[in-house]
């Protein structure tokens, strides 16, 4: 029976006859024995095999190398070893897949981050992007567990939309057009022959659609892919993301905080807790201050401050930015991280942003300058949850999109939920990326998604 290492490895007695499989990370030639350490990516830990001299398939250790794939039979029986418990005495060895050494890229214990990007397919074979896959995977079902348990419901919203949620004009277009053949630009509309006789798009954000829902069913969110061509080229930005987007009924812009401040701190508890192998790796090789940087973040209350507030702060700071400060500009990453890493030194809630850099759906505020947004800035990233209260009265809602240069008719549908039975209605998004990075230390988006889709890059 096929037995995962990571069952063989916390086995509560010795086993006869047991069977894995996996890849050999290294091998080990003795007098009349060898040492296999196999992986199978359950777990960090490889699993100790002896192979004695003799033994059905001994034969084979000689094509068996850094990477091959083998299956091996034996028993698990305690170990004289360092470190581990049990290691397995095999009885038969098959070889699966040979990795040839002259070809097989993953032969050293370590490489640069930057080498590893090449091979994006080979990867996840290294204890470190094993370690974050795990991560990804247990932090994906701790997101559907919290909002499980808070009573939210998992709702779907669409990837191939019509209408442009941030009003930011950064969307990719879909189409089954060839534009090799109908290129030419001198034709009005051309998307009128496509496959939705209009222009659709990637989604940059599920939200409208989730205020749809979570004016019917209250608590919602949606937890999917979404897309932004914007051309950055920074270590926080992907061209495809995850995104954590909760809606609710009846909530306003503190709610909305409290919200996205619990749902940061139950994250980092979470893999603090179910993947405490995986989390040590970073924390080791990572990022030396990981664990405090966490703990410094579960044992402070956010900062919650008003744009202006932050502003001023800024002004004030003696600090020379690459980019301007004043009331009306959008903060840079590095206005961001001054507020959290230097002045507060903990995870800062800015809220009541100008209405001129924010979109049309934010509630204004009576000042009528700001409007009900919050982001949510934590140290080492910038940016990690946007949201706000929703503007729920129609007239201004309607003279917001225009305002914005936006196209009414594209959302009549999103107008209709204030024309029939409107609700104070709020919500955000966590780009679930820059949470893997905030909770292992890692600084390159690119490290946290195993495919990164960034500008020019499309390699796999
Ligand atoms: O602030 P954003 O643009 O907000 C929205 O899209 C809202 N419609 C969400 C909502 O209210 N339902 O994006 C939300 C978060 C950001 O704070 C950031 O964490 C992440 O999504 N994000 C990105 N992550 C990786 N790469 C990118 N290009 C990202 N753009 C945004
Ligand atoms: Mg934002």
């Amino acid at each position: 029976m096929r037995v995962k290492v990571k069952d063989a490895l916390c086995a509560q007695s010795a086993e006869e006859k047991i069977n894995v499989k996996g890849w050999v990370r290294t091998k080990r030639q003795a007098k009349g024995f060898s040492f296999l350490e196999i992986n199978d990516g359950s777990c960090l830990k490889n699993l100790q095999v002896v192979v004695d001299q003799g033994i059905p398939g001994y034969d084979l250790l000689e094509k068996t190398s850094t990477g091959a794939a083998v299956s091996v039979t034996g028993d698990l029986v305690s170990s004289p070893g360092k470190g581990q418990t049990w290691e397995m005495k095999a009885v038969s060895l098959t070889l699966l897949g040979e990795a040839d050494p002259e070809k097989y890229p993953l032969q050293k214990k370590r490489h640069s981050d930057e080498f590893l990007r090449t091979i994006a397919h080979l990867r996840p074979r290294t204890n470190k992007y094993g370690a974050m896959n795990r991560i990804r995977s247990e932090l994906s079902f701790g997101v559907h567990k919290y909002f499980h348990d808070l009573g939210f419901k998992y709702i779907h919203t669409p990837i191939i939309t019509g209408s442009d949620c941030e009003g930011a004009g950064e969307m990719f277009t879909v189409t089954s057009l060839d534009l090799e053949k109908n290129s030419s630009p001198d034709t009005q509309n051309v998307f009128e022959n496509d496959f939705f006789g209009q222009k659709a798009h990637l989604t940059v954000s599920g939200q409208l659609s989730a205020e749809n829902i979570a004016c019917a069913i209250g608590d919602v969110y949606t937890f999917g892919p979404t897309f932004r061509a914007e051309n950055s080229n920074t270590p926080r930005h992907a061209a495809e993301f995850w995104m954590i987007e909760p809606e609710m009924a009846f909530a306003d812009l503190n709610d909305n905080m409290d919200l996205a401040e619990d749902i940061t701190r139950k994250m980092i508890e979470h893999a603090l807790e179910h993947c405490s192998d995986d989390m040590e790796l970073f924390m080791k090789f990572v990022d030396k201050n990981l664990k405090a940087k966490l703990d410094s973040i579960l044992n402070q209350t956010f900062q919650r401050l008003p744009y202006l507030e932050g502003i001023e702060i800024l002004q004030k700071s003696g600090r020379k930015f690459e980019y301007p400060v004043e009331f009306g500009l959008d903060l840079q990453t590095e206005h961001e991280r001054y507020l959290c890493e230097d002045y507060f030194k903990k995870p800062v809630i800015l809220f009541d942003y100008p209405r001129t850099i924010k979109p049309f759906y934010m509630r204004l505020n009576d000042d009528g300058k700001t409007v009900a947004a919050m982001d949510v800035l934590v140290p080492g990233i910038g940016e990690l949850v946007g949201g706000s209260q929703r503007e729920e009265r129609l007239d201004i809602l309607r003279s917001r999109i225009s305002e914005t240069g936006l196209d009414e008719d594209d959302y009549w549908w999103y107008l209709d939920l204030r024309r029939f039975g409107t609700v104070p209605h709020a919500g955000f998004g966590l780009g679930f990326e820059r949470l893997l990075m905030l909770v292992t230390g890692v600084t390159n988006i690119r490290d946290v998604i195993m495919f990164p889709r960034t500008p020019r890059t499309l390699d796999f």
